[in-house]
């Protein structure tokens, strides 16, 4: 099967400090793959170089057989890759309908984009109830909720999810992680970034641990759970 991402040799610095090392990752359809480590390993910037937000210095970045490097972060949305960063960044001076509707601002196709918004209103009930407040006065669950509801609305192949356990209670950790594995089940690839690493791992079919810029531990998701090493420096 050939892989639907695949990073290769990738080197990011930011001024003199490299952030990267040489990371190579592949994401096979189907999969949720895991990138675990502690703060500053260089997940985020993994995937801020995914979504194209950041120029890697070497490296390749190949989707669905083509290099992703000459695309611009629209055309990657347009293309299937959809992105959750980072402490969520919805537009909190918006209502949470108009964040969903930004979500699709690469489509065109407007009936269809309001179908869209209905299906996540069935999938987040609770941000139905709360379509019209605006975003920035939602609960952070429901936040998390809505920026990864905004990340559908492009109808992605590919989902990024950047620590989407990041400050919520267990509860609610629990609810977004049931909805993962559901889009995942529903076809959509994952890659999830997270600090969680027992969480991740347990979600996961495969997982990466990377520490300061270099992947240092690969494998299948109960392989890394089991390891030693693994449940040493990251499973507490
Ligand atoms: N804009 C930037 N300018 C300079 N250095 C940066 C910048 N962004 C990240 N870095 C550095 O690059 C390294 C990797 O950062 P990154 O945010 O990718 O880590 P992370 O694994 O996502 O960490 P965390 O778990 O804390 O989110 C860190 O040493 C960080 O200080
Ligand atoms: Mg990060």
């Amino acid at each position: 099967m050939a892989a639907l991402l695949e990073i290769h040799d990738l080197a990011v610095y930011y001024g003199a400090i490299q952030a990267l090392k040489a990371v190579t990752i592949t994401v096979e359809p189907g999969e949720i793959v895991t990138l675990i480590g502690s703060n500053g390993a260089g997940k985020t910037t993994s995937l801020r170089c995914i979504s194209r937000l950041i120029n890697p210095r070497a490296g390749d970045i190949i989707y669905d057989g083509v290099s992703l490097l000459r695309r611009r972060p629209d055309e990657v949305v347009r293309q299937g890759i959809a992105h959750v960063p980072e402490g969520r960044r919805i537009l909190s001076r918006l209502s949470v309908q108009d964040n969903l509707r930004l979500g699709a601002y690469s489509r065109h196709d407007r009936a269809a984009v309001r179908g869209d918004l209905d299906e996540q209103y069935v999938r987040f009930p609770i941000l139905a109830q709360r379509r019209s407040q605006l975003a920035g006065t939602l609960s952070g669950g429901e936040q998390q909720m809505l920026a990864i509801a905004r990340a559908l609305m492009s109808r992605p192949r590919l989902l990024l999810l950047d620590e989407p356990s990041l400050g919520l209670a267990p509860i609610i950790v629990r609810d977004i992680f049931r909805i993962i594995r559901t889009l995942n089940a529903e076809g959509v690839t994952v890659l999830l970034v997270e600090q969680n690493a027992q969480l991740a791992l347990q979600t996961a079919h495969r997982g990466y641990v990377l520490e300061t810029g270099e992947v240092i531990f690969a494998g299948a998701a109960a392989q890394l759970i089991d390891d030693e090493r693994v449940k040493k420096a990251y499973l507490g």
